[in-house]
């Protein structure tokens, strides 16, 4: 009886087919209800005990091997099935492209700018610590001046909240790096602000830092004006004094936007004049709580909001559009 299977094992494994009635021939041939390995199980009962050990191995390998040989027969056809329908000269299926989000657009193309003149980009948790986002930059606890950027608390003492600004980055990159440096931090920030139905509670920023010796006032004008140069194609700017903290002296930048259009007046407000960014000489006090000697360096700083100049550069009127996720409005910037 061992020979039999032997010689099913070798018809087994020299079958071939690609009809499909052959191969369920060969199945009923072999394990229906007739088959020839049916009928081996059926004679199981009659081999001695000694011989039941090997004659059972034997069997369940033929069994094996009829199935996968149907297997194998199977997806022969499949694939000849499929191959016979694919018709090569018709046009493929179009791959639509998913479009960047105009804030990432517009933010690194700020970043190719300020890369072209030595900028390096540094990252900053959007989790903070109080002494990052507040008390390093010389924003001391009852500060007024921390009314102005009030957040959303994780923890309270120790004070553990969403960043306000990218300037916590600063104090990050130069507690850890030592002058010369200059970096910029892109990324996203929070305030709790519902003044109005417009206002949103997260935005985005860019920040600028550079430390080195004998850094002015002159090079933050010549690197700003740069900017606006390659950004908007207009080199007018004008320095306001300002307020913040952790610069001295400190100033909001204005571009001259020119009043060519209704909507060039709309949006300057008629005055031709459009506030990009705020900026400042950094304070010898934040030099000195990341241990930088201020009297051996000085450097400047900068922020802006990412929203406002693409909604200028784009033309866009309401920033809520930002955050709808509206894939109308989204698919406009699939080329850019
Ligand atoms: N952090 C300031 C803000 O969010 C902007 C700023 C950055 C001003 C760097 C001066 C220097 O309003």
């Amino acid at each position: 009886m061992l020979e039999k299977i032997e010689e099913l094992l070798g018809q087994v494994q020299q079958f071939h087919t690609k009809n499909k009635e052959e191969i369920e021939k060969f199945r009923i041939a072999f394990i229906g209800k007739k088959g020839s390995v049916t009928e081996l199980f059926e004679k199981f009962k009659e081999v001695p005990n000694e011989q039941k050990k090997e004659f059972g191995q034997k069997i369940n390998t033929l069994k094996q091997a009829v199935n996968a040989k149907i297997e194998e027969l199977k997806s022969g056809i499949s694939e000849e099935a499929v191959t016979e329908k694919i018709d090569l000269t018709k046009p493929g299926f179009p791959l639509e492209l998913g479009s960047r989000h105009p804030i990432n657009l517009v933010k690194n193309r700020i970043i190719e700018i300020f890369k072209s003149i030595g900028f390096a980009v540094a990252d900053g948790p959007e989790i903070e610590d109080d002494w990052h986002n507040f008390s390093a930059l010389n924003l001391p606890e009852y500060h007024p001046a921390r009314d102005m950027q009030d957040t959303f608390f994780i923890e309270k003492d120790p004070d553990i909240l969403l960043r306000t600004h990218t300037s916590s980055v600063q104090i990050r990159y130069m507690e850890k790096n030592e002058p010369p440096m200059r970096i910029l931090s892109p990324g996203r920030v929070f305030r709790n602000e519902a003044i109005s139905s417009r206002s949103h509670c997260i935005f985005h920023q860019i920040e600028g830092l550079y430390i080195d010796k004998n850094v002015s006032f002159a090079d933050l004008k010549q690197t700003i004006q740069y900017f606006t140069t390659e950004l908007f194609g207009k080199s007018q700017i004008r320095m306001r004094p300002s307020y913040f903290p952790f610069t001295e002296p400190s100033a909001e930048v204005d571009v001259y936007w020119g009043l060519n259009s209704e909507t060039d007046y709309r949006i300057t407000k008629g005055t031709g004049w459009l506030e990009i960014m705020g900026c400042g000489m950094v304070d010898p006090a934040v030099l000195k709580n990341v241990n930088i000697n201020p009297d051996e360096f000085s450097g400047f700083a900068f922020g802006m909001g990412i929203e406002r100049i693409v909604m200028l550069l784009y033309q866009m009127s309401d920033i809520r559009m930002f955050f709808e996720n509206d894939a109308r409005m989204l698919e406009q910037f699939k080329h850019l």
